[in-house]
């Protein structure tokens, strides 16, 4: 199967509120599941990064969609390139709330939010860009199993 990944960012909108990434996640796991989608949105405040993998066509046109939704704005796709294996084999589009992590797990947030604010900082796609979704993906699976 020809897997691809696709990355983008975007401005998280006032108001999308807390209820809003609820309503997001339920499409994600309603809609994704159907097209062989999974991934992970991360959200703070006031930015979203979303990853996405699945075959190119499905998660381009995913895209396409999701990048006129009225609760974000100027989404910039970081990325879209093959690859090997997927990084989440779990169908639910996983989540992580940057602010909560900081406020609760202050002992590697700090790490990652620098790691999450570093997307918002240039466009280059980097290894340590890339390491905070692999590190979500690796915390996804040990939760799994
Ligand atoms: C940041 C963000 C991420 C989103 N991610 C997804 C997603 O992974 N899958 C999805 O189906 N919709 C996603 N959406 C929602 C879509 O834009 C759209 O509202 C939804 O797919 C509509 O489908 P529904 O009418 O079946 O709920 C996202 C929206 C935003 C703002």
């Amino acid at each position: 199967m020809n897997l691809h990944r696709l990355i983008y960012t975007s401005v998280r909108k006032a108001e999308c509120d807390d209820q809003e990434i609820s309503n997001i996640l339920a499409s994600a796991e309603k809609n994704n599941v159907h097209a062989d989608i999974t991934g992970i949105l991360l959200h703070s405040k006031d930015r979203f990064l979303q990853y996405i993998e699945g075959e190119p066509q499905k998660i381009k046109s995913l895209y396409d969609k999701i990048k006129d939704d009225s609760r974000h704005a100027g989404a910039m796709m970081r990325d879209f390139s093959p690859i090997d294996e997927r990084l989440f084999p779990s169908w639910e589009m996983g989540h992580v709330d940057m602010n909560e992590r900081l406020a609760f797990d202050t002992k590697i947030g700090f790490k990652e939010k620098a790691a999450f604010d570093a997307w918002f900082e240039d466009t280059s796609l980097t290894d340590s860009k890339l390491g905070i979704i692999k590190r979500f993906a690796k915390s996804q699976k040990s939760s799994n199993s």
